[in-house]
C-alpha cells in the first residue's frame, strides 16, 4: 500500500517534471541569439542592422557578427568547404555564446547552410532564436549586390551557396520572413514580434533606467565598429 502511494507520487512529480520542462521558457532581460541565416543577397546585413537599431533603442546591450566581417577578421583565411564552413560557423557560435553569457544580445548575420550545423550552433549558444531570411534564389541572383553570382554561374567562384553547394532550407525555424514580398522595416517588425512571442523581449518595452555610473549606450565591440 506504502509502496503504491510512493510510486503514484513519484509519477505526480514526473508529471510536472515533464510538464515544467514542456514550458515555454520566460527569459525577459535575458541576453540571447538571433541567428539570421539565408542565401547570399537575401538580406541578413541590412536586417541585422535594423534588428540591432531597435533592439538598442529598447536599452539593450547588441552585438553584431556579420559573415563578411567575421571572415575578413576571426575567421580569415578559411574558404567555402563544408570543412572550412563548418570551422567558421563553430567559431561564430563560440563568440556569440561569450557574448550572450555577458549579456549581449547577438545578432549573427550568417548563411549557416546545413542541419546539422544548424544543431550544433544552437547547442553550444544555448538561446538560440533561428530566422530564416527566406527569398527564392532567382530573386537573390536578381539582386547579386556584390556581382558574386554572376561570378559563380559563369564558374568562377566554386562552391557557392545555392549554385555549387547547397543550402538545406531551415525546417522548423523559430522565425521566417520572406524578404522578397515583405520590405526591410516589414521583415524587422515580424522579427521582433516573433521575439516577443517567444519571450525573449517584452511587449513595447521601454528603455531601462541607467544605472549610476554606468556608461550610457550600447556597448560596442570590434566587428560592429567595423560595420
Ligand atoms: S557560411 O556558409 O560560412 O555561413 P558566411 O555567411 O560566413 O558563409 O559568408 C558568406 C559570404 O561570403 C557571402 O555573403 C559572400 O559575400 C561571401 N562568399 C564568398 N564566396 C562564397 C561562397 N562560395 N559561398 C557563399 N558565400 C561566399
Amino acid at each position: 500500500m506504502l509502496l503504491a502511494a510512493e510510486i503514484s507520487k513519484e509519477r505526480r512529480r514526473d508529471a510536472l517534471h515533464e510538464s515544467l520542462e514542456d514550458a515555454k521558457p520566460v527569459r525577459l532581460n535575458g541576453a540571447f541569439c538571433v541567428w539570421l541565416m539565408g542565401l547570399s543577397a537575401s538580406g541578413k546585413t541590412t536586417l541585422a542592422r535594423l534588428l540591432a537599431e531597435a533592439l538598442e533603442q529598447r536599452g539593450l546591450r547588441v552585438e553584431i557578427l556579420d559573415g563578411d566581417i567575421v571572415r575578413n577578421t576571426l575567421t580569415k583565411g578559411l574558404g567555402f568547404t563544408r570543412e572550412d564552413r563548418e570551422t567558421n560557423l563553430r567559431r561564430i557560435a563560440l563568440l556569440a555564446q561569450n557574448l550572450v553569457e555577458r549579456q549581449v544580445v547577438t545578432i549573427v548575420a550568417a548563411i549557416c547552410p546545413y542541419h546539422s550545423i544548424r544543431k550544433e550552433v544552437r547547442a553550444t549558444i544555448g538561446d538560440f532564436v533561428e530566422v530564416h531570411l527566406n527569398c527564392p534564389i532567382e530573386i537573390c541572383i536578381q539582386r547579386d549586390p556584390k556581382g558574386l553570382y554572376r561570378k559563380a554561374l559563369a564558374g568562377e567562384i566554386q562552391h557557392f551557396t545555392g549554385i555549387g553547394d547547397a543550402f538545406e532550407t531551415p525546417e522548423r525555424p523559430d522565425i521566417e520572413v520572406q524578404t522578397h514580398i515583405e520590405n526591410p522595416e516589414e521583415c524587422l517588425a515580424r522579427i521582433l514580434q516573433g521575439l516577443e512571442a517567444l519571450q525573449r523581449l517584452p511587449e513595447d518595452s521601454p528603455a531601462p533606467l541607467e544605472q549610476e555610473g554606468e556608461a550610457p549606450g550600447p556597448r560596442r565591440l570590434s566587428c560592429k565598429a567595423a560595420r
